[in-house]
């Protein structure tokens, strides 16, 4: 199980180490220098929304030892090939479409099942429990797959500020309405505002993590921006973005793609490549960035992160559980 404890150990990440971002960097300043400003209102979706803001750069981040000994994606694919429904759902949709979206200020409504509900504001959130740099592996269910540098913070340690009461069974998570800034939400693709949800265990999990950037600067609007979860175990879908809302509850909350296609999406969706899905294959992946025709590779039982999280599942049915 290849997780490991950083190469370099724990400590501030070398400008060095963010080889694929320097190179988009370039690929930037050569493009603006050649005066190529109008080309790329033109260009790919990707270039949109990262000319018209900047994004803050996390200072000292450590580098956690819930990291994959895998290169990572390059930001260019990490940021073009997206899927939130809440700017379209075209693959590009996201990057072209969200620039208008102001991810600050934001703050997130914690309540439901817990002794101390309230409100947690973004500074408060990266000031009070510090940002960690972890590369996790993160799959789709549509078999494309990226190794992403995340930053972010142990969900765990958010959740026990509120003090989850021992009716909190489950959390549920909610993403923002703005539909005169989300334009897909303009639209009934989904029942919105899209919403997800975990097993108090599973969000308890140390692998669970609310994001708050990548590739050590804040989220890119259309990766989820300010604050997405990632749980590296299961499918991409799980990992809501721009979040709004948490809620501890007692029964299992409902989840936005299980109620579009239930026979499709269960509520657990862990990566599973014994269990097939009626349109893409569970079995293998294509990582992306190695182009359309690069070989696929197989997907692995909780995307890798069997020995971690497989005790979650002791003795459940993960098929029918799926
Ligand atoms: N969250 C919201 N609010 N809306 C979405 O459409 N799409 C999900 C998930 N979170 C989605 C979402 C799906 S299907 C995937 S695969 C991942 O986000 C994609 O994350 P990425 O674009 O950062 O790769």
């Amino acid at each position: 199980m290849p997780i490991r404890t950083s190469r370099h150990g724990p400590g501030r990440i070398r400008p060095s180490e963010i080889t694929p971002k320097d190179v988009w960097l370039d690929r930037r300043t050569l493009l603006r220098n050649a005066g190529f400003g109008l080309a790329a209102l033109a260009a790919p979706a990707a270039f949109w929304p990262r000319l018209a803001h900047a994004r803050r750069k996390f200072d000292d981040l450590v580098k956690s030892k819930w990291t994959v000994d895998e290169e990572p994606t390059s930001l260019d694919d990490i940021t073009s090939y997206n899927n939130f429904y809440e700017f379209g759902t075209g693959k590009g949709d996201p990057a072209r479409y969200s620039g208008d979206f102001k991810p600050l200020p934001w703050s997130i409504r914690v309540g439901g099942e817990c002794e101390k509900p309230g409100v947690i504001d973004y500074e408060d959130l990266i000031g009070s429990f510090g940002v960690e740099e972890r590369v996790y592996r993160f799959r789709c269910v549509e078999a494309w797959s990226m190794i992403v540098p995340w930053a972010g913070i142990q969900l765990d340690r958010v959740l026990a500020r509120f003090q989850p009461t021992s009716k909190a069974k489950y959390v549920a998570f909610e993403t923002v309405y703005r539909p005169e800034e989300m334009r897909g939400q303009q639209r009934g693709f989904l029942d919105w505002p899209y919403v997800e949800g975990l097993r108090i265990d599973e969000a308890m999990h140390p692998l669970t993590l609310l994001a708050v950037g990548i590739y050590g600067e804040e989220l890119p609007n259309q990766n989820g921006a300010p604050v997405r979860l990632v749980v590296p175990w299961k499918y991409g879908y799980k990992s809501i973005k721009s979040i709004v809302s948490i809620t501890f509850t007692e029964t299992e909350p409902p989840t936005t793609w299980n109620i579009q296609a239930p026979h499709e999406y269960g509520f657990y969706s862990n990566v599973n490549p014994e269990r097939s899905h009626p349109r893409w294959s569970q079995a293998r992946e294509r990582r992306l960035g190695g182009g359309l025709f690069a070989k696929k590779i197989a997907t692995l039982k909780f995307n890798g992160y069997e020995e971690e999280v497989g005790p979650l599942y002791a003795g459940m049915d993960l098929i029918r559980h799926h």
